[in-house]
């Protein structure tokens, strides 16, 4: 049985309220390395996985939004959030991308943005709504101990964030605080 089908028959008629895209990898990245499989990896588990996902629990997302009668969009009534990163920002680029290149990964993350704006503007009439996140440099494998944010003080942030999302922002880039990031 697939998650999404197991999803489906554990929630029933009620459907799922919250789909968050969390996971990713990142890779050395550097130019000089870089290999097609290297970068066919990263895009494949950051970009092609968190759209195929999104596809999967539609039925069960649009199930929820249906089953709630709320006017407002909502990560109550029927929501993706996209997991996402400040290296995918094009314009942010110009400014910190002589610290990390991580071409594979920054790609994959202006991709991952691409593909929220495409589902919030497709699922709009579902009244799905559809955000990207970055949560931070944060003290995770990947973030490493040299992060300044804690998990649980991220986590919570964009708890908060989340909460406070509504049709305005459905199809936007926003940091762990619900600061928008310029794509
Ligand atoms: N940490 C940061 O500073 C930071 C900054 C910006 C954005 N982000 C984003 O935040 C999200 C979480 O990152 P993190 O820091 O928690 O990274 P992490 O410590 O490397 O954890 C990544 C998680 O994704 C899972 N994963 C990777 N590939 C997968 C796959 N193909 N199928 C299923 N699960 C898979 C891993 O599972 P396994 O352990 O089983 O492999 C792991 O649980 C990611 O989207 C990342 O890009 C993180």
């Amino acid at each position: 049985m697939s998650a999404a089908e197991a999803v489906e028959a554990s929630l029933g008629t009620t459907g799922l309220n919250l789909l968050i895209n969390n996971a990713a990898i990142n890779s050395p990245g550097a130019l000089e390395t870089l290999t097609a499989e290297e970068m066919m990896t990263v895009y494949q588990t950051n970009v092609v996985g968190p759209l195929l996902v999104s596809k999967a629990f539609l039925p069960s997302l649009k199930k929820a939004a249906q089953a709630l009668d709320l006017e407002r969009m909502s990560c109550n009534k029927a929501a993706i959030i996209n997991i996402t990163s400040l290296l995918g920002s094009i314009e942010k680029s110009r400014e910190n991308f002589r610290c990390y290149h991580l071409y594979p990964y920054r790609i994959s993350k202006a991709a991952l943005n691409m593909v929220t704006l495409c589902l919030s503007e497709d699922l709009k009439q579902y009244q799905i709504l559809c955000t990207a996140i970055h949560p931070g440099w944060v003290q995770t494998d990947m973030g490493s101990t040299m992060a300044p944010l804690t998990v649980t003080y991220s986590v919570s942030s964009m708890m908060k964030v989340l909460a406070s999302l509504s049709e305005n922002d459905t199809g936007k880039y926003l940091d762990w605080e619900g600061k928008a990031i310029p794509w």
